[in-house]
């Protein structure tokens, strides 16, 4: 299986994914990481990991029906199976989710339903967990549709809100979490253990 990501900062999802693809814990290639923001240090840890770059956005590409048109062409190109979504700050196109609907997966740093949409991203949703007075947080990984953090749901874990924490220490409880969890859930998709429905 080869795998294809977009990501628009840090990359620290993308670089425990490309650990375990080198090191053998996911039986997949990463063949593609397409960034829309140029100075991403996720572009930099596919370079030191000697996979194959892509800057794509409304810089490059003004017109919202191009850049849709050249994110499907630099996936295909690079002959990738499913698409990781690993803190990719942008909707994808129609046209790439025509082309690899229910192919496309995303992880999310709460458990959806609850804490996503338009507006829930980093320390955001964190933000709201704490004032929910929730005891649970978590992590969904899910597949991508047209809407921000919908369609279907394909794993969850669980993490502990625990009492004093603020918005720092659960968004550092998450992320750990949210390595080891993101790598067996793509490790399982490449294992063709868990099937992905279509969204
Ligand atoms: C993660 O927390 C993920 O859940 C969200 O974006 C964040 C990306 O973090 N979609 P990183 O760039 O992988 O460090």
């Amino acid at each position: 299986m080869r795998l294809g990501f977009l990501a628009s900062h840090n990359g620290s999802n993308l670089q425990a994914i490309l650990d375990a693809c080198k090191s053998g814990a996911i039986s997949a290639i990463p063949a593609i990481v397409i960034s829309n923001n140029s100075g991403a240090r996720a572009l930099e840890r596919a370079r030191a990991a000697t996979v194959a770059t892509a800057h794509l956005s409304s810089v490059t590409h003004p017109m919202p029906e191009d850049l849709d048109q050249a994110i499907l062409d630099a996936l295909t190109a690079n002959d990738v199976d499913l698409v990781v979504l690993a803190g990719y700050m942008k909707r994808l196109g129609p046209k790439t989710l025509a082309h690899y609907r229910g192919r496309v997966v995303n992880t999310h740093p709460a458990l959806l339903p609850k804490y996503g949409g338009v507006g829930f991203w980093g320390a955001r949703v964190h933000e709201a967990v704490l004032a929910s007075g929730d005891k649970a947080t978590g992590i969904t990984i899910h597949v991508v549709d047209e809407q921000y953090d919908e369609g279907p749901i394909i794993a969850q874990r669980e993490v502990p809100v625990l009492p004093g924490d603020d918005v720092d220490t659960l968004t550092a409880r998450v992320k750990a979490a949210e390595h080891p969890f993101f790598v067996e859930t793509i490790g399982r998709i490449a294992a063709g253990e868990l099937k992905l429905p279509s969204s």
